[in-house]
């Protein structure tokens, strides 16, 4: 049986109220402030923000202040905390407080969501925090809380999930006047005990209680995001030699994969042809009846994709022209100086050395 709404707040409150953090700078009723630290703590640990954060307060006390600054200002405070569209829209959003609500924050999480940056979670956070409002936080550190106290499996990332684990974030919620320490407890929970590789579960308030803990499955949960299919793509390369020991080479074009080194000509089955190929490369080939066999296909693993060329070798009497630094045949000795991509390098190598 899964805790109740009640016993969930109840024993979460009670401990952050002894084990929670209690004296951080950002721990304050003024809205801005809370806000600051809010984006800070997007993506970032408590830690470094205490690093950046006094600074920053210092520096631009005030919304009204902040939406004044010039932006290469505030980047600059901002150097070192990476990810600087939080620093952009702090910036966008302080102006527009300054211009639509006279310097004022909107108390209601519906209309802070609105502001650049400020997203439902963050929304929520603001609203609680430094209005007391009973909202409903759920960050990447909550997610993990629930998922595990509630046994609650799928990728929290899929639509139909995050909308189950705001439903819970809702329900769980207690009374307006316990929202401040209920609200940094799960935060408090999420990252110094329910933690990703190592939960401490023998200091978790809920180790009675936790689905998970129960069914030994702390690691599993939350399920992962599924692994993506990587796209197999497949090309032919023309593998043309003449009687001297030499391969025909074409520079890649500037951007794409292998920008800007040599390669072999390409073609997919899907666009052109082999005598299409030819045709544009002017080349008459030694046995043009006959179809040239691939030689082994040379595999390649890039990031977003997996590569398979088949290598087709065909001997030429008439050779190809050698377009102005775009194209050129080099003999076996010349291809150590120019850049090759791998895969190229190893496949010629191997090659030549057994046909030459
Ligand atoms: N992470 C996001 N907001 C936080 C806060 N107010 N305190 C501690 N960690 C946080």
């Amino acid at each position: 049986m899964p805790i109740s709404s009640k016993q969930f707040a109840k024993q979460l409150i009670t401990w952050q109220k002894i084990h929670g953090r209690h004296h951080l700078p950002w721990q304050v009723s003024d809205a801005y402030a809370v806000w600051v630290s809010e984006i800070m703590l997007q993506q970032t640990q408590v830690s470094t923000v205490l690093n950046y954060y006094p600074r920053f307060m210092a520096r631009f006390p005030t919304v009204t202040a902040l939406a004044s600054a010039d932006i290469d200002d505030v980047l600059s405070l901002w150097s070192g905390l990476g990810y600087y569209s939080r620093a952009r829209n702090l910036h966008r959003a302080a102006q527009y407080i300054a211009t639509h609500y006279g310097g004022q924050f909107p108390q209601h999480a519906a209309l802070l969501a609105e502001l650049p940056g400020i997203g439902r979670s963050t929304a929520a956070a603001i609203a609680a925090f430094a209005f007391g409002q009973r909202e409903a936080i759920l960050d990447g550190n909550v997610r993990r809380v629930f998922t595990r106290v509630f046994a609650i499996e799928g990728w929290p990332g899929n639509k139909a999930i995050e909308q189950q684990l705001w439903q819970l974030a809702e329900s769980l919620l207690p009374d307006a006047a316990e929202i401040q320490p209920y609200t940094q407890g799960l935060m408090d929970l999420g990252s110094l005990v329910c933690r990703r590789g190592q939960p401490d579960c023998g200091s978790c308030p809920f180790t009675q209680d936790c689905l998970a803990n129960q069914q030994g499955r702390q690691r599993q949960l939350p399920t992962p995001r599924p692994k993506r299919e990587i796209p197999q793509r497949e090309v032919r390369w023309l593998l043309l030699y003449d009687t001297e020991g030499r391969v025909f080479l074409e520079k890649r074009p500037p951007t794409g994969i292998w920008g800007g080194l040599w390669s072999l000509p390409e073609w997919t089955a899907e666009h052109t042809s082999l005598a299409q190929r030819l045709q544009e490369l002017a080349v008459i080939a030694e046995d043009a009846a006959e179809a040239p066999a691939p030689l082994h296909a040379v595999t390649h693993q890039f990031t977003h994709f997996h590569l398979t060329a088949y290598p087709y070798p065909l001997a030429v009497r008439t050779r190809a022209e050698c377009r102005e630094s775009a194209s050129c045949w080099v003999n076996a000795a010349e291809l150590a100086h120019i850049g090759l991509a791998a895969p190229v390098r190893r496949l010629l190598e191997t090659w030549m050395s057994s046909l030459f």
